[in-house]
């Protein structure tokens, strides 16, 4: 009797389609390049999209606590995302460099001051349990990997069009690319696992549902994402692209007219019409 589930061989697939064309981005020989300008909301956003970059090593965690590492096509693509997301975080922490003027970052950008949100402590016990149900938790890193990576491309693109300088708006856009193929990845691998199991689809329905959250949140708190996040929040063709989460996640088997991305917009934009803590309001300098 064969033991090994059919998804696997598609995994196996994906993950070859994913090793043709990985790599690194084309930004330190160039980073001195772009022009310094002063821009401290820029700044502070560029230096958070670089902390929740390298936060993929705690997602590391949560992917081992979901058992989801143990296949082999995962750990394959999972040694090459990190080196990729890191390389990430590095290039948006140089970029962020070049926002500040003449002051230093915030000093909460630190990463030894992060406050980790209290929920996300709550995530690890709830995936240790999700593991005992392997498809749904392999099925749940998926698509949770899907939205993910759909939000890095929206992020970076939009910013890509924001910057005036062309080397950064290059580097973002090179950035963009590679989080599409993680997207591929994550999406193709979703749409495999949960096909044809009614059970799964609800066990992820009910996981984004219950716990979904954009990226960041977990790592800053609500409060503090939205004060980063404030220049793309208020900008209507970011909302649009973010909004369009909802399709993509509906898109997945059984998971049609889905919404985890609406209500959360709903209460950002509720908060900054309440007006953005004027404390948590970035400035150039030390906070
Ligand atoms: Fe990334
Ligand atoms: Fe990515």
């Amino acid at each position: 009797m064969n033991l090994v589930p059919g998804y696997v061989e598609t995994l196996h697939d994906n993950l070859q389609i994913f090793l043709e064309h990985w790599g690194p981005i084309d930004w330190r020989g160039r980073i001195e390049q772009v022009r310094q300008q002063d821009r401290p909301e820029m700044a502070v956003l560029l230096a958070g999209l670089s902390g929740i970059e390298d936060d993929s090593f705690y997602m590391q965690n949560k992917l081992k606590h979901s058992g989801s590492a143990r296949l082999d096509p995962v750990r394959q693509f999972n040694s090459v995302w990190l080196v990729e997301e890191a390389d990430h975080g590095r290039a948006l922490a140089a970029l962020a460099r070049k926002y500040t003027g003449d002051a230093s970052l915030p000093s909460s950008f630190d990463h030894s001051t992060f406050h980790r949100d209290r929920r996300s402590i709550v995530a690890v016990p709830a995936l240790r349990a999700t593991s005992l149900y392997r498809r749904g938790a392999l099925a749940a890193y998926f698509a949770l990997g899907t939205t993910v990576e759909y939000i890095a491309v929206t992020t970076y693109k939009a910013l890509a069009r924001t910057l005036d300088d062309e080397i950064a708006r290059d580097i973002l856009m090179q950035m963009s690319s590679q989080e599409g193929r993680h997207m591929r990845f994550y999406r193709k691998g979703a749409i495999a696992v949960m096909s044809g199991s009614v059970v799964c689809q609800r066990f992820v329905r009910e996981v984004l549902e219950k716990y979904w959250r954009p990226p960041g949140v977990d790592l800053f708190g609500y409060d503090r994402w939205v004060r980063i996040f404030r220049p793309l929040l208020q900008d209507n063709a970011v909302q649009e692209g973010y909004l369009r989460l909802d399709e993509i996640c509906g898109g997945l088997p059984g998971l049609s007219g889905i919404e985890i991305m609406k209500p959360f917009m709903a209460r950002c934009a509720r908060s900054l019409e309440a007006g953005v803590d004027p404390r948590l309001i970035p400035s150039s300098g030390v906070e």
